[in-house]
């Protein structure tokens, strides 16, 4: 949503009442909620098992309290428990399997954590099982269990150091007083603060100066998770409008082991492509095909390297999916377009969202055809309003809309008749829909929303070296004949007629209700603090049912997870040995496993620049989504050349770095301004010299867990001043980047623990101790980096235009000795593509007292060979600049050693 639209979405929608008027009166009535009491405890081989029955009087404050429950305790690995709370009849909700696997139990011997309960009122603890530290503890209130309602309570320290349950740009080290976070997926742009944004991460770490452990609650229901304290003390408390206590308790200790067993539950981070990590340039408004080109082409002239150039929901006809604006996105001109991109080793990357325009087009026949739409209550195609006006939304539980999916992309964007886009986003998943609830009349609603007016930009300007049709008329080039429009064209010709016959299509599906009947699926009596009040405001009817009898009440927190899914697949169907990159708007926990996801609507101004770190950081190093980043200068508002030249510089050292914004605000590609262009040349220059340190991490992550990003804490778990830092990072196991984040600054404070680091651009050890320091004199076209001792970082000793071009770049070690005087580190290589790449070498570099070790696994076959190695910090802490260089010339094919 645009911010315009939001303004007046509020101005005039009057939500801000409702949203307001969320409040809760079951307060003292939950106060005589009876609890539950334990029976029939059995221990099982790996757990307990029993039955939980209500220990007094029925409350009944938000719904109808459930008597017959069950308990399953089960140790599933030596670092992870899993308790799980449930009705006996297992007729509530529970998230489907085929949505969330879930994870298969390990060895369990040695377990770090033990479970114990108290029979009456029924309440468990988790503790370590060395030390008897509690780290959760239900019994800080009784136990609730309604068909609409779920309540569940720990204890916690006093000020505890609490992070994730996301999404949302709050601060990274959450708030401990009276701080209410709502999960329920909305198309909210992050301001104000504290809103409910696109996703859903029910997952927490505490860090403890004794350690770190994680709590998971795999439950897709919309809840608030409150976090407070009162006379009993500190708490988080879950408030669940349904579902069921799913919980998975991880051992850690550290907060890095945390994350990778997180990654055991909802599975490892998709691979990225290697060229994915290159920069994107994007923007909503192109005006046509040729603009487009106009800005690849600004960018070369600049000589700022583009990777990905990509298209918004400009080149749709009439906004509708799966079809282009035949008079601006011409099919062939946009398969020129890619043509040309790829002949220059770049790429493409069009957005798709879910919605189907509701007219007379292949795409909407296809799927009222297939059944393969949500429905209404009369089983006819439920219709709701994005971009085109008037649409309907795939069911993603229905049979057959995988094939739809499939056969949708395989047509649009097939590399032989389509266009051939290389990457895709998905965007509008919550799922979004304009049509203010309860939508009495979406087609009336729908015609706020015309087609876009005819093109008004000027006649394309000259781009040598580009296809005789993007030259200006009167250029000297051989025009093709007349355009051919291909088959795809024909099929998405213009046609905005509302085929009003699907709403009399009955669907075949039997539209069975699952989960418990009888609940109120619009207004539960418990209301969460949804930033827009009633659940289906600017989202579709949480009362609908899907083809497999679930409802949205339910499952509305999964849709962008399963579009994900089925998008992933789909692309895949395409080219089904290429790595996809799919970068999704909404996600529920294990999206990661699927897609990458990009921070949605931020504006630009400082705070979004400041605030992109903490909401990078959530995702990669909690959430398993490691490719993430936010828009670059800023989507809403106005970016200012400052803000773009700092934020070019900070989005280098995102995971996904791609310059976006909105209609209507000022361009902002970073050749408009030279300190931007100079900033971003830097910026780029540095990550794509760091481009296989950065790939390193990444795969390490989709390996096993282990985040490519590390909040300052992560590493330095024992160092109090570093659990709330959330303006400097760290990149991988060594590089600490501290960007200057203040408006008119020209310095930035950067704590630096105890330990060594080096400064990145001058090679200067600085002792950290334990200490602030204050970086000087850093221009707009600045930021400072350090590497940390002790970890070795490859670089390729030059940049390229192109990651294409990198791959052939030799390399380089830096080596800066860590206090003991040694260093490791290490080089992930393969083709950068391949889904399943068959040729890899895992290389471990070792210095040791003056010999340098290369050893490990060396199947991919590069030219580029190791041509450089300096030492950082030789001649110990008396040499400001000690470094030594040598030339080596070393392939990358075995193990070596180098004296140095
Ligand atoms: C909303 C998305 O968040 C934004 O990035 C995109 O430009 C617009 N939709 C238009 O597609």
């Amino acid at each position: 949503m645009r911010a315009s639209e939001f303004i007046q979405f509020f101005a005039f929608g009057g939500l801000q009442v409702v949203a307001a008027a969320a409040t809760n009166n079951g307060g003292d009535g939950l106060a005589k909620c009876p609890g539950y009491k334990a029976s029939n405890v059995k221990k099982t081989s790996n757990g307990i098992k029993a039955d939980l029955h209500l220990a007094g009087p029925k409350c009944n404050v938000y719904g109808k309290d459930l008597d017959n429950l069950k308990l399953d305790v089960t140790v599933e690995t030596s670092d992870r428990i899993h308790v799980k709370i449930y009705d006996a009849a297992e007729q509530v909700y529970q998230v489907p399997e085929s949505v969330f696997p879930r994870p298969k139990p390990g060895k369990a011997s040695n377990a770090a954590l033990k479970f114990d309960y108290k029979e009456n009122p029924f309440s468990f603890k988790i503790s370590r099982s060395k030390t008897n530290e509690v780290l959760f503890d239900s019994s800080a209130a009784g136990l609730v269990f309604e068909d609409q309602y779920l309540r569940l309570r720990t204890h916690l320290p006093t000020d505890a150091n609490l992070y994730g349950l996301g999404e949302h740009s709050d601060s990274f080290r959450l708030q401990t007083t009276n701080y209410t976070r709502t999960l329920w997926n909305a198309d909210t742009p992050s301001i104000p603060n504290n809103w409910n944004l696109y996703g859903t991460h029910p997952i927490y770490i505490e860090h403890r100066e004794k350690g770190s452990h994680g709590v998971f609650l795999l439950n897709s229901n919309g809840m608030d998770v409150i976090i407070d304290k009162d006379h009993s003390g500190q708490y988080l408390e879950y408030n669940t409008l349904g579902g069921v206590f799913d919980f998975y308790f991880l051992a850690g200790p550290t907060p890095i082991e945390v994350t990778k067993q997180y990654s055991e539950i909802t599975g490892l981070s998709v691979t990225v492509p290697y060229a994915g990590l290159g920069f994107h340039q994007c923007r909503w408004g192109y005006q046509d095909v040729f603009n487009v080109a106009e800005v690849v082409y600004n960018y070369s002239k600049a000589g700022i390297p583009l990777e990905t150039m990509w298209t918004d929901i400009d080149y749709m006809d009439g906004r509708a999916i799966f079809s282009v604006d035949p008079q601006r996105f011409p099919m062939s001109k946009m398969r020129e377009l890619v043509a040309h991109l790829h002949a220059n080793k770049q790429k493409f990357v069009l957005m798709v969202d879910p919605a189907v325009a509701a007219k007379n087009y292949g795409p909407y026949n296809n799927g009222v055809k297939d059944d393969i739409f949500l429905l209404n209550s009369t089983k006819q195609t439920f219709h709701g309003v994005v971009w085109p006006g008037l649409t309907a939304y795939p069911d993603w539980f229905s049979n057959g809309v995988q094939e739809y999916w499939n056969k949708e992309f395989a047509e649009f964007f097939s590399p032989q008749t389509g266009i051939d886009i290389d990457y895709l986003w998905i965007d509008m998943n919550e799922p979004s829909n304009f049509c203010d609830f309860p939508c009495l009349d979406p087609v009336e609603a729908a015609k706020q929303y015309p087609p876009p007016p005819p093109p008004v930009r000027n006649p394309p300007r000259e781009l040598p070296g580009w296809p005789c049709d993007f030259q200006p008329a009167g250029t000297n080039c051989k025009r093709r004949e007349a355009e051919q429009p291909l088959s795809v064209e024909k099929k998405t010709s213009v046609d905005s007629g509302v085929d009003t016959r699907a709403e009399g299509v009955p669907s075949t599906s039997s539209n069975k209700w699952k989960g418990l009947p009888g609940r109120e699926l619009i207004s539960p009596p418990y209301a969460i603090h949804n930033a827009y009040g009633p659940l289906p405001q600017k989202s579709i009817n949480t009362s609908l049912i899907h083809h497999n009898g679930l409802t949205l009440f339910d499952t509305h927190n999964l849709y962008g997870t399963m579009m994900s899914a089925a998008s992933r697949k789909a692309m895949l169907a395409r080219r089904p040995s290429s790595r996809p990159l799919v970068i999704t708007r909404s996600t529920f926990a294990g999206a990661g496993s699927h897609v990458s996801h990009w921070l949605g609507d931020n504006d630009s101004d400082w705070p979004h620049y400041q605030w992109s770190i903490r909401q990078m950081l959530q995702f990669n190093s909690i959430f398993q989504v490691s490719m993430v980043g936010s828009d670059v200068c800023g989507f809403n508002k106005d970016t200012t050349e400052e803000l773009c030249a700092r934020w070019a510089m900070l989005g280098a050292f995102q995971p996904f770095y791609r310059n976006h914004n909105a209609e209507g605000q000022v361009d902002q590609e970073f050749y408009l301004w030279k300190s931007v262009t100079k900033a971003a040349k830097k910026a780029i220059d540095i990550r794509y010299r760091l481009l296989d340190y950065f790939y390193t991490a990444m795969m390490q992550q989709s390996t096993d867990g282990t985040p490519a990003l590390n909040p300052m804490f992560y590493l330095y778990p024992n160092d109090k001043n570093t659990f709330g830092l959330e303006l400097q990072f760290f990149w991988g196991p060594s590089l600490l980047v501290a960007p200057v984040t203040q408006e008119g600054s020209t310095s930035v404070d950067v704590y630096l623990p105890d330990d060594i680091f080096y400064d990145f651009y001058t090679h200067e050890q600085i002792r950290g101790q334990a200490k602030t320091i204050t970086m000087k004199d850093q221009a707009i076209t600045d930021i400072p980096l350090f590497l940390r001792g002790g970890v070795i970082v490859p670089l390729r000793v030059k940049s390229a235009m192109t990651t294409d071009e990198l791959r052939s770049q030799d390399f380089e070690l830096l080596v800066p000795l860590g206090k003991d005087g040694s260093a490791k580190g290490s080089l992930y290589l393969d083709d950068g593509d391949s889904l399943d790449p068959k040729e890899k070498s895992h290389i471990e570099f070792e210095y040791n007292k003056g010999r340098l070790v290369a050893k490990g696994t060396f199947g991919y076959k590069t030219k580029a060979k190791l041509a450089k190695i300096t030492l950082l910090g030789v001649t110990g802490s008396q040499a400001a600049r000690a470094t030594k260089s040598v030339t080596v010339d070393k392939q990358l094919s075995e193990s070596f050693t180098v004296d140095l």
